[in-house]
């Protein structure tokens, strides 16, 4: 998978996809990620990408004419499979749509700031818009991040364990069980009995039981009606 990444802060790039999962699906070539500055396409030589928004109000707003000719340039030698857009007022990620997009090949993600970018560019370019949850960030950037990480442990080889997104939280509409490590007493706290009885029929059974429980208690909005 080729994912591309259009911003006017590249910097806030930097580190997010270099570092444990991601920076392994990179070594391993199953996940390419290509950061371009959207001053490339800039209008004038002082690197303007923005303007005053029409009808007035505070806030500028990134212009068509750059992110066009970003979009048109970089779809010059591929087709995107999606042209995503980040934006609080886009449909809410979730793990059915970051497994969907685990399947695409080509992916380009559009980072807004200031106002957010021309309504023109949306409605002719853009195939998904995508918010990372009910809140404003100040630009896209923190947002694509979430959305690459979420999308590239998916893709098959990257996690050593392949079984263990399986049982990541949302996967079957149920958040994961606890889980825990040595010491088996930590202070007088202690593992719960099951764990540590090596019955991995048993072990399943109460893994799936507090998967249910905690969800019950803490997101009863996620459980499918069957
Ligand atoms: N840009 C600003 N806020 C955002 C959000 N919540 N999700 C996606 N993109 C954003």
């Amino acid at each position: 998978m080729h994912i591309h990444i259009l911003t006017v802060l590249p910097e806030l790039l930097e580190s997010p996809f270099n570092h444990s999962i991601l920076k392994r699906a990179k070594d391993k070539g199953l996940l390419e990620i290509s950061v371009h500055h959207l001053r490339r396409w800039a209008v004038n030589e002082y690197g303007q990408v923005d303007d005053y928004q029409f009808g007035g109000g505070a806030g500028m707003v990134i212009m068509c004419e750059p992110l066009v000719k970003a979009i048109e340039e970089l779809s010059a030698d591929k087709i995107f499979d999606e042209i995503i857009f980040l934006t609080p007022d886009g449909e809410r990620l979730s793990q059915p749509i970051a497994n969907q997009l685990s399947l695409r090949e080509n992916i380009l993600m559009i980072c807004g700031h200031y106002k957010g970018i021309d309504q023109r560019v949306r409605d002719h370019f853009v195939t998904r818009e995508i918010s990372i949850g009910d809140y404003v960030l100040s630009g896209g950037e923190l947002a694509a991040a979430v959305l690459v990480d979420a999308i590239g442990r998916l893709l098959p080889g990257v996690l050593n364990d392949e079984t263990s997104a399986l049982f990541d939280s949302f996967q079957d509409n149920l958040l994961a069980p606890p889980v825990y490590t040595r010491p088996e007493v930590y202070r007088d706290w202690k593992v719960p009995e099951i764990l540590l009885s090596g019955d991995h029929k048993k072990i399943n059974e109460w893994r799936y039981e507090e998967a249910v429980k905690r969800t019950q208690e803490r997101r009863p909005d996620i459980i499918k009606d069957e």
